[in-house]
């Protein structure tokens, strides 16, 4: 039976999504995987590339958020020495380090909007440049997509592209969120405790009450959270590992902000950081939207878009 069904978990959620693992592995079409932050949308792509025929090859991971519009290009597609100013040496882009590879376009509707046309141009016709460079090179990636927002709604907001979606989702994954797939909550906890114990050479246990507590949970930071809650609590205890009673002023300590510096506790999921920056430099510019997003590095209109986001999604901020 398929390995990863064991990190999957036991759930029909799980199961189903084992399913679409199996199915889309050894196919070279591009998947793309739809899903809450933390719901282990790497983990599943990962998994794909691990049960392909590419699974030698690299598995290269691009981040599209954090890429900026003029270092996109480069990015991808890399770059001759001398193209630009800073370009000393001639560098491989993310298509040809992962070549006859899987290529991990993670976050991907917000992808600085330019180059999303190019983007499909190459997934189309397989040919491509690097920046400042006239040699034609030939495509051979795997593409595997994610984004935790509704891609629909993404070009709704027009910042996506509607062909690039369909380029992208021939094969769509929904991955679950950790509340929908209730029975696996108590099994991923014994796992990730299981292998702090093995680390660790120890042999804690949970206390009784923890198992009621982890199920009365909605887990918003899905299995990211799971795991750092499971993780922090092993470390506080001596034997008994106790899973303290889950409120939203637990899972966040709150950010402290201080003379233009915002200190973000470890552990805190990355969509609370980034609603963090985002409001300290919104609050330093004086609500200037436009200077709020040039510092930031991102479009106007990504820093509208996150912050209807968070406005629909983020829970409030702990009293
Ligand atoms: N099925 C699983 N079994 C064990 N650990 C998992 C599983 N799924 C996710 N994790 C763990 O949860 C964390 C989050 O997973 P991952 O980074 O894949 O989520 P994501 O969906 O990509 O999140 P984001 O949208 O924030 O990037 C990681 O530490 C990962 O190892
Ligand atoms: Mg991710």
């Amino acid at each position: 039976m398929l390995k990863s069904s064991k990190i999957l978990g036991r759930s029909s959620a799980a199961f189903e999504l084992a399913r679409n693992i199996v199915k889309a592995a050894p196919t070279d079409a591009s998947v793309l995987l739809v899903g809450e932050s933390g719901t282990g949308k790497e983990v599943v792509a990962r998994a794909i590339h691990s049960r392909s025929a590419r699974r030698d090859a690299p598995f290269i991971a691009l981040n599209c958020g954090a890429i900026t519009p003029t270092l996109a290009e480069s990015e991808l597609f890399g770059h001759e020495k001398g193209s630009f100013t800073g370009a000393s040496s001639t560098a491989m882009g993310c298509f040809e380090k992962a070549h006859t590879g899987t290529l991990f376009l993670d976050e991907v509707t917000e992808m600085p909007f330019a180059i999303q046309v190019q983007l499909l141009r190459v997934l189309e016709t397989g040919q491509y440049h690097r920046v400042g460079g006239s040699e034609h090179l030939s495509t051979d990636v795997r593409i595997i997509a994610a984004t935790n927002r509704n891609p629909k709604e993404a070009i709704r907001d027009g910042i996506f592209r509607s062909d690039l979606l369909y380029r992208l989702a021939v094969f769509p994954v929904r991955v679950p969120a950790l509340r929908e797939r209730q029975s696996d909550i108590s099994y991923l906890a014994q796992r990730f405790l299981d292998e702090l114990n093995e680390q660790e050479k120890t042999f804690k246990t949970f206390s009784a009450e923890s198992s009621e507590r982890l199920l009365s949970y909605s887990w918003p930071g899905n299995i990211r959270e799971l795991k750092n809650v499971v993780t922090r609590a092993y470390i506080l205890a001596d034997k008994v590992v106790d899973i303290p009673p889950l409120t939203s002023s637990l899972r966040l300590l709150p950010p402290e902000i201080k003379q233009g510096f915002l200190k973000i506790p470890i552990g805190t999921p990355l969509n609370s950081a980034q609603h963090s920056i985002i409001m300290a430099t919104l609050d330093y510019y004086g609500g200037d939207r436009r200077r709020t997003a040039l510092a930031l590095g991102i479009s106007p209109k990504t820093l509208y878009n996150r912050l209807e986001q968070f406005r629909k999604t983020v829970p409030a901020e702990p009293a």
